[in-house]
């Protein structure tokens, strides 16, 4: 795979610049070893389209600037893209009301979601550049490459070459995007059904190490589950920030020592039983797994975040490489505007 994987500017403290030349060097050593598609590559834009990534990351830098939380955003795009029916743009479509109902409104996606406007903004640059040539899947997965790597995360190849669907499904974002209390088990077998193993989900999981959670899908957790939560910590939520009854639409971060920071502070929270989300704890401590895999995982990742980078880095790979059933990856396109088919 391409090493032409360089360190970009960072807008972030120096600590985090330091950790970032660690992470990097490792996680292109693992990410060379990750097994993209065949019919991808890094260099697929190469002849036709040299200007693509530098575009991409001067649209994504801009966006992080004015909202460091953005970053965090378009990493969940491309994973709320990538696990319903692969990576190919379907949660870009725009309901057609009457006509077509696609993603964007499905339970996981709907009022949380967001990002879609920083995407048409790069896309408009790079049509300009390079007409009906870059997909919007492609677009997605550089973008969420560059905010991690904005944030102080690492930066990796991504291989390159996507189509864009011409359908999405609501109903498929409903049924394989996993929910905010699913259990160890479900976490399991819901990313075991797209191929990734415990590793590829407890490194994915570190994506929390950054961005927010509305009080709708943490209330559960701080409220019920007192025997598996930090007392003090969910003593702090409850109330002003998460209401017993109201204030759904609240705002806190999921990693609050750093939160617009991509470290590996996720995993020491999970340790300290202080994070937001019954998903997230039920990577440690749940037994789920019989307490074998991901709590070794987690304990690891929480004493070396060079190890998170490097895992996080080839597991995202892992993720971009999910193409679209059959059917759907045949009638693909470039797409001349992400918010809807050609
Ligand atoms: C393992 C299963 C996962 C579950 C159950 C889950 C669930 C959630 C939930 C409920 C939220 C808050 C949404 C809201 O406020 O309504 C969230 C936010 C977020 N998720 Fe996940 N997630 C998972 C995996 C991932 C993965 C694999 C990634 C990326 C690789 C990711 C990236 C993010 C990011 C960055 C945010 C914050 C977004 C923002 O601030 O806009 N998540 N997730």
């Amino acid at each position: 795979m391409g090493a032409r994987a360089t360190m970009g500017c960072s807008p972030l403290l120096p600590f985090q610049a330091l950790w970032l030349t660690a992470a990097v060097v490792a996680a292109l050593a693992l990410a060379a070893g990750a097994q993209p598609s065949p019919s991808l590559s890094p260099g697929f834009y190469d002849a036709t389209c040299p200007g693509l990534q530098p575009i991409v990351r001067r649209g994504v830098a801009r966006a992080v600037r004015a909202e460091p939380r953005m970053g965090a955003s378009l990493l969940r795009l491309f994973f709320h893209d990538c696990f319903v029916n692969g990576c190919d743009a379907s949660v870009l479509l725009d309901d057609v009301p009457g006509n077509f109902t696609g993603e964007k409104n499905a339970g996981p996606n709907a009022n949380s979601l967001r990002g879609y406007e920083v995407i048409d903004a790069i896309k408009a640059q790079v049509e300009a550049s390079c007409k009906a040539t870059v997909s919007c899947a492609d677009i997605l997965a550089l973008a969420a490459r560059d905010a991690v790597n904005l944030l102080g995360g690492p930066r990796w190849a991504v291989p390159l070459g996507r189509r864009d669907a011409r359908d999405a499904s609501a109903g498929a974002a409903n049924a394989n995007l996993p929910p905010p209390d699913a259990s160890l088990p479900a976490l399991l077998s819901a990313f075991g059904a797209k191929g990734l193993d415990a590793r590829d989900l407890t490194a994915l999981s570190g994506a929390h190490t950054v961005g927010r959670a509305r009080c709708a899908v943490f209330r559960a957790h701080i409220y019920n589950d007192t025997a598996t939560t930090d007392a003090s910590f969910a003593a702090g939520l409850r109330g002003a920030v998460c209401p017993y009854t109201g204030g759904d639409a609240n705002l806190a971060p999921l990693e609050p020592q750093a939160p617009d920071a991509f470290d590996n502070g996720y995993f020491r929270d999970l340790v300290a039983r202080r994070v937001l989300l019954r998903s997230d704890q039920a990577l440690y401590g749940s037994g789920g797994d019989g307490g074998n895999t991901t709590d070794a995982l987690v304990r690891a990742y929480a004493a070396n975040g060079t190890a998170f980078a490097a895992d996080f880095a080839a597991a995202m790979v892992r993720m971009g490489n999910l193409g679209p059933p059959a059917a759907s990856a045949a009638a693909a396109e470039v797409r001349l505007n992400c918010r809807r088919v050609n």
